[in-house]
């Protein structure tokens, strides 16, 4: 393992460098770790009415509270700049910015942002915001939500007042972060909010919050032009159990609706004709106007890419293969039109989400998106493990949690030091290849509200005592610190 801080500096510099402008980042997101839902004017979003409705969170957990952020945020800038990470991506929430979904901005809600954004300016860390990370105003999910072609439009209007409150001071936004997972979770399989089960509606959610990317791009140039504009994708590897014919169309199916369904419009390419043949029995795409091509198609300046686990698809039934371990995207079969899919586990090492470890799935991304959107700069903005951590010291007493403070016990968690370590190395290889790979995020920041499966999974560099909102740093902050002070990763090999 190479986590020893003592070593020499000479490793170092024969080891993995990246380049001296890597953007070394974490990240969150509003809904996961805010709380405060009622304060300032804050109105409901769909995750504060689903995590209400009883059965469908684990536990019956809400983010009321989740990690107190709202209230914390500069203690939590404070622990960002004792990890020494040059960005931060966090997403801002909606219903605290526009809390009826249209119409007049809360001045209130801004001014929250407008303090994180103050705070970590003054520590020199980089705001990285997201306008859509999930948290729709129930009001407008009460008019339609996704599905319907004007919450595009209310989007666009939220977004040009973030962006006209803030945008002076960020340079790189992210519109919607992973429209698969709002579209599909939300509105066909249902275990995400909004909680629906409507196929032809996900297909339309997915439409709409792809417009909604591009109107709202058009809005921040327009405003600035000197901003960067992108989104957020979480890119699959899918790939066919064997050379079967069943099991290579299994995968160009799933790979059409996980991936390509995003990735063709936005490179201008339209809806890939063979996804739309696959679903003609519950849409024929008339959502899609005449000029809403263009302006998904509009370039982006750049493109997040959400990475955590590869697919292993098989359309043949029966036989003796064992199916993938449970997870939320993985059984409802959100994928419209191919629910006789089975996802396979192929008995690679997993992560308490279930989900596979699989290092060179991240190449394989990058790879892809290299060559299918040729020069276009890219970011990893997700990446990481949840593990079943322990908190191993006192909780009594004070606790610093700076990193390179004094903390009376610590989380060991050498999986995700590895996971971490194994997915870097992959961003280095793709680098050393010719990948535009300009920055990297570590999904989490701190242990936060993953979800439908509440508090019960740990993705944090940062242990959050739930109880007492105590932060402690796990040794993979440590580790990350230390790769961010050398600017990559030592030659050491395991
Ligand atoms: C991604 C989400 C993020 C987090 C990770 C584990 O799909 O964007 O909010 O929950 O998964």
């Amino acid at each position: 393992m190479t986590t020893q801080s003592s070593e020499p500096e000479a490793a170092v510099r024969t080891g993995l460098e990246f380049p001296l402008d890597f953007v070394w980042g974490a990240a969150t997101a509003a809904y996961q770790i805010e709380g405060a839902v009622a304060v300032d004017g804050r109105t409901p979003s769909i995750w504060d009415t689903f995590s209400h409705s009883p059965g469908r969170v684990l536990g019956g957990d809400t983010g009321d509270v989740a990690v107190d952020h709202y209230h914390r945020y500069r203690d939590d800038v404070a622990l960002m700049s004792s990890l020494g990470l040059s960005a931060y991506r966090f997403s801002v929430a909606w219903p605290r910015v526009q809390p009826t979904g249209t119409g007049p901005v809360s001045e209130r809600g801004l001014d929250f942002y407008r303090r994180l954004v103050d705070e970590l300016l003054a520590a020199g860390i980089e705001p990285w915001p997201t306008l859509y990370h999930w948290d729709l105003p129930q009001e407008l999910e009460n008019r339609g939500g996704w599905p319907a072609r004007e919450t595009a439009y209310r989007f666009v209007e939220y977004a040009g007042a973030v962006h006209s409150a803030i945008g002076d001071r960020i340079r790189n936004w992210t519109t919607v972060n992973e429209p698969w997972c709002a579209a599909f979770a939300g509105y066909a399989s249902g275990e995400h909010a909004p909680g629906r089960n409507d196929p032809a509606a996900a297909l339309r959610a997915a439409h709409h919050l792809l417009l909604a990317h591009g109107l709202a791009s058009a809005e921040i140039r327009t405003q600035r032009p000197d901003n960067r504009v992108g989104l957020a994708v979480n890119i699959y590897p899918v790939n066919a159990a064997s050379d079967a014919e069943a099991d290579l169309d299994a995968a160009r199916r799933i790979d059409g609706l996980q991936n390509r369904l995003f990735l063709d419009p936005l490179m201008g390419r339209g809806y890939p004709a063979d996804v739309i043949a696959d679903v003609r029995a519950i849409s024929d795409f008339g959502h899609v106007h005449d000029d809403d091509l263009s302006l998904i198609g509009a370039r982006p300046d750049m493109l997040g890419v959400n990475y955590y686990s590869p697919f292993t698809v098989s359309g043949r039934s029966g036989g003796t293969q064992q199916l993938a371990p449970s997870s939320p995207v993985v059984t409802a079969s959100p994928w419209v039109g191919s629910e006789h899919v089975r996802f396979l586990d192929t008995g690679r090492p997993v992560t308490s989400m279930g989900w596979e470890i699989e290092p060179p799935g991240l190449l394989q991304v990058l790879y892809r998106l290299r060559d299918d959107c040729p020069g276009l700069p890219l970011y990893v903005t997700e990446n990481g493990a949840a593990f079943d951590d322990e908190f191993d010291g006192e909780l009594d007493g004070e606790l610093d949690g700076q990193v390179d403070g004094t903390v009376d016990g610590t989380v060991h968690d050498p999986q995700r030091v590895a996971y971490l370590d194994a997915h870097l190395r992959a961003c280095h290889d793709a680098i050393a290849d010719g990948v535009p790979l300009r920055g990297y995020f570590a999904w989490s920041l701190l242990d936060n509200f993953e979800w439908a499966w509440g508090y019960s999974k740990r993705f944090g560099l940062v242990y959050v005592d739930f109880a007492s909102q105590r932060r402690i740093p796990k040794e993979s902050a440590r580790w990350y610190a230390r790769v961010i002070r050398r600017g990559g990763l030592p030659a050491v090999t395991r």
